[in-house]
């Protein structure tokens, strides 16, 4: 029996343990403890969605309003049960839906504000059905970063 020449040995024994530790470390690693850095990342950009919107800045509202729906995508994906709730999927099948009639009805009014009222809905109709009602997310009334919103 032909052996693999020895410097390919030991790197194979190597990679497998690797492999076998990323299996077994991506479901936890992407969801349970990035939950909560993930939602923070959609509460930045829905408040600068919404500071976009006020402004009328249809632009602005377009790349936030991506930036939103590739984070709550990213949440489906890897995201499976938390604390016993089905969060991935209740992302994908309420949330999502919620951020794509948003976009819809920006594209034909980029200043409707009721557009961003209903997702803000749906994110605090999850924290409330997930045992975190504590979560209440509001319209955006000041802009504390450090950008200006308005069209040029
Ligand atoms: C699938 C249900 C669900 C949806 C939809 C959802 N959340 Fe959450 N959210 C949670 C859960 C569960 C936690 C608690 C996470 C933890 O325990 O680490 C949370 C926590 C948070 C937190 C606390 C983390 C922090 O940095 O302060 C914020 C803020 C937040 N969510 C914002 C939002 C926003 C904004 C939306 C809508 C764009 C949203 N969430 C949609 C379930 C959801």
């Amino acid at each position: 029996m032909r052996r693999s020449p020895s410097f390919l040995r030991p790197r194979r024994a190597v990679m497998a343990v690797v492999s076998l530790a990323l299996a077994g470390m991506a479901p936890a690693g992407a969801g349970e403890e990035g939950l909560a850095i993930q939602m923070a990342r959609m509460q930045t950009y829905l408040h600068k969605l919404d500071l976009s919107v006020q402004a009328g800045n249809g632009k602005l509202t377009h790349f936030y309003m991506h930036e939103l729906e590739e984070t709550a995508e990213g949440i489906a994906e890897s995201v499976g049960e938390y604390d016993g709730a089905p969060v991935g999927n209740m992302v994908k099948t309420l949330l999502i839906p919620a951020i794509e009639a948003a976009e819809a009805s920006l594209e034909a009014n980029p200043a409707d504000r009721e557009a961003v009222a209903g997702i803000i809905t749906v994110c605090n109709e999850c924290h409330v059905s997930t045992q975190h009602g504590e979560m209440r997310i509001v319209p955006a009334t000041s802009n504390p970063f450090n950008q200006d919103f308005q069209p040029r």
